[in-house]
């Protein structure tokens, strides 16, 4: 039995996936609302709706499910400018920004979004909050090297900082290897100021405040899909 919130996940994931156009490369996001992205483009290619559709996966697992479900993929050092990317996110704010990396893959999400010409956000409409960081920590990877002095830095901006565990007890790692500093700074009042000053930080790899990268979001709720811009 599907849940709700599945349900409005796959609902806009659907609508989503009618956005791509055969004989494009697309940008593939991780988490379950990116996974049903997936499982609907696999559809489509199945069922000769779609031809020759590439894509990039942003992390690990996106690429093995890919594979699995037999969607042809590419990289982005063979294709460096991608014309869409369809991508979940843990927590939207009313201009659109984003807190990404709940799935830990923010970095490969950032790099692909930001050679998207349209990023294209897909959530249910549990995602939707007023303000940054009422829902969700901001996921912050940060190199193993010296982590202890990122986490500190992090408590001086006002930040709860856990180090992220894998489900052994072992420190959770990146797909590069690294580690993730969940940082519970509660609702963000200016959330691109916060993000200059994490990118001001040596050790911090990156982090999962996405300010002014969102294209389009497409919502699904008991309404219905919605589709807004910023
Ligand atoms: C992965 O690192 C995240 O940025 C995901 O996009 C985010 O966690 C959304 O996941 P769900 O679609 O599973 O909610």
């Amino acid at each position: 039995q599907e849940s709700e919130a599945s349900r409005y996940k796959r609902m806009a994931a659907e609508r989503a996936v009618e956005l791509i156009q055969s004989g494009t490369v697309v940008g593939l996001g991780s988490g379950s609302t990116s996974a049903l992205v997936v499982h609907r483009l696999a559809a489509l290619l199945g069922e000769g709706k779609l031809k020759d559709v590439v894509g990039v996966p942003t992390s690990l697992e996106t690429e093995s499910l890919a594979r699995s479900l037999g969607v042809p993929l590419t990289t982005l050092e063979e294709h460096p400018f991608l014309a869409l990317t369809i991508d979940g996110a843990d927590e939207v704010d009313p201009a659109l920004n984003l807190i990404k990396g709940g799935g830990g893959a923010l970095l490969r999400e950032k790099i692909v979004a930001q050679a998207s010409q349209r990023e294209i956000i897909v959530v249910d409409e549990s995602k939707l909050s007023p303000q940054l960081g009422t829902r969700w920590p901001v996921p912050v990877e940060v190199l193993p090297f010296g982590w202890n002095s990122q986490a500190l830095y992090l408590e001086g901006l006002g930040a709860r900082v856990v180090r992220r565990e894998a489900h052994d007890g072992a420190p959770y790692r990146t797909d590069q290897g690294n580690f993730i500093l969940d940082c519970a700074f509660g609702p963000i009042a200016r959330p691109a100021e916060l993000a200059a000053k994490l990118e001001a930080r040596a050790g911090v790899v990156e982090h999962g405040l996405f300010i002014g990268i969102t294209s389009e979001l497409i919502i699904a709720g008991p309404k219905g899909v919605e589709h807004r811009r910023p």
